[in-house]
């Protein structure tokens, strides 16, 4: 499915012992070629502000809150709030991204692709004509 949703990952263990949730390929809309996270993000500071050419990904906010809004070539826009560890995002090819995180938050990333600059549209009314 080629649009943003959320993925519930199942979550092993109890209330009373703690939770473990996983990710592996076989679940997963593409292949995994890079894990990266962001944390330590001051809660006024919008990260994003761009989109990708190729790069599927899919977001956990594995601590804290973070909202993430993306916006499609056509204009719109979608806001997703991520609180749960077992709940990621899947943030499919060509969407702008706007994020927002609370100070504690840890954003975990899986991406179909190694990291590559030439993938990265970061200028807003570039990725508007690009329908
Ligand atoms: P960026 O993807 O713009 O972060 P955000 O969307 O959270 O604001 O990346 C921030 C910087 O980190 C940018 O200079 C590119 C660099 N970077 C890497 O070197 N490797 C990576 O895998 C990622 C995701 C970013």
């Amino acid at each position: 499915m080629c649009v943003p949703h959320l993925i519930e990952f199942s979550k092993v263990g109890a209330l009373s012992l703690g939770y473990l949730t996983v990710a592996q390929n076989s679940q997963l809309p593409f292949t995994i070629e890079r894990v990266y996270w962001t944390y330590f993000t001051p809660d006024e500071v919008l990260r994003g502000h761009h989109a990708h050419h190729d790069l599927e990904q899919i977001i956990f906010a594995v601590s804290g809150r973070i909202v993430f809004t993306l916006e499609d070539v056509e204009g719109h826009q979608q806001t997703f709030e991520l609180s749960r560890p077992n709940i990621g995002l899947y943030v499919p090819r060509m969407f702008w991204r706007t994020i927002r995180f609370s100070h504690n938050a840890v954003l975990l990333c899986l991406a179909s692709k190694e990291y590559d600059e030439q993938d990265y549209i970061r200028d807003y009314n570039s990725f508007k004509t690009l329908k």
